[in-house]
């Protein structure tokens, strides 16, 4: 028998960081062989006798699965920021140390969510499918046609309040791209079991300089807000946070942005608001039963949405950099070493 430590891995990471596994004469490493989402049936066969797994979010790490791979499993590593699919408290009952990719997707994720706060504002998705149906010659310029609301400052508009809701790293390296929009004004609503601290809402105030940076309830960041970011994590405490009630309270002229997880936006209702004009647009790259979105999926329909496929964290620097973290929390759990990001699960 191979005293190897079997490991398995749930997609293939490319050339660049494969090898750290592949080469490493201990590990005996199992790679699911095709470029589509790892088939449960295939994870729970191979996972018997692993000392550790890699995975992505699709798939779900749960007793069963820990109970297929046996005693041997030391280590579950998840090429993602973000752990709802985890049962964290199955891992930490079971001592098996789990590891996620936080800080090397910040940027990418900040940048898509200006990139959607301003398709949204600025129409694109009425815009270019003019453009990509042919019917351009059909649009003269015109004085008003296609206007939305900027997302700079203007001389008749002087005021810009960013929304957060969440405000964690992603959402902050949002926030010091907007300064330069010339916003001034920061409300978030952060779950309300941790206490309100006004010192450290004064000291990231003075860190990214803005005037106002305040904790408040979501009515009053969805009334005050001219672009909220939904950056918070999923899972039950915030399924559907952006509910009706919520979308009835926004501006007409603002932007909802969601980089965060579908869930936390309720689908039927965004759609509704859109088609009513509760608010202006949306700009939405998470979707609730994602992948699972076609054509007639309403938020698709609805005017004045862009619909991303979940791309936040996809530039290849960022994508290199989380394979290369989840498979060092991989080596490191493996080996009894530090974690470069390990969880801790039993909080
Ligand atoms: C992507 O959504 C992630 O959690 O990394």
């Amino acid at each position: 028998m191979s005293n190897k430590l079997k490991v398995v891995v749930s997609r293939d990471l490319g050339p660049d960081v494969m090898p750290l596994l592949l080469d490493n004469k201990e590990l005996d490493v199992v790679v699911w062989p095709h470029n589509s989402v790892c088939d449960r049936k295939w994870l729970l066969e191979n996972a018997a006798g692993a000392s550790g797994i890699l995975v992505m979010l699709s798939e779900k790490l749960d007793a069963e699965l820990f109970d297929a791979a046996g005693p041997s499993l030391r280590v579950v590593s998840t090429m993602s920021v973000g752990y709802e699919h985890a049962d964290l408290k199955e891992l930490a009952k079971r001592n098996i140390r789990f590891g996620y990719t936080p800080d090397v997707l910040t940027d990418a994720v900040a940048d898509l969510s200006i990139m959607l706060a301003l398709m949204a504002g600025r129409n694109t998705k009425e815009t270019t499918e003019i453009v990509q149906s042919g019917q351009w010659p059909n649009f003269v310029w015109s004085p008003f046609a296609f206007c939305g609301p900027q997302l700079s400052t203007t001389s008749t508009s002087p005021k810009r309040t960013a929304g957060f809701i969440g405000f964690g790293r992603i959402a902050q390296a949002t926030l010091a791209r907007l300064v330069p929009f010339g916003f001034q004004h920061c409300l978030y609503a952060a779950n309300p079991s941790t206490p309100a601290d006004p010192a450290a809402d004064a000291a990231l105030a003075a860190k990214y300089g803005v005037r106002e940076l305040r904790r408040v309830l979501l009515a009053e960041l969805a009334s005050e807000s001219d672009v909220v970011f939904v950056l918070a994590p999923g899972g039950p405490a915030t399924y559907h946070i952006v509910d009706e009630k919520f979308l009835r309270a926004m501006k007409r002229s603002a932007v909802l942005v969601n980089t965060a997880r579908g869930t936390l936006v309720d689908s039927d209702a965004l759609a509704k608001a859109l088609h009513e004009g509760w608010l202006y647009g949306a700009g939405i790259d998470v979707v609730e039963g994602e992948p699972k979105i076609g054509a007639d999926h309403p938020l698709v329909k609805a005017p004045r949405c862009v619909v991303l496929p979940h791309i936040g964290s996809a530039t290849t620097d960022t994508r290199i950099g989380m394979a290369t973290l989840a498979a060092n929390n991989l080596l490191g759990g493996l080996f009894g070493k530090d974690m470069p990001a390990e969880l801790n699960t039993s909080r």
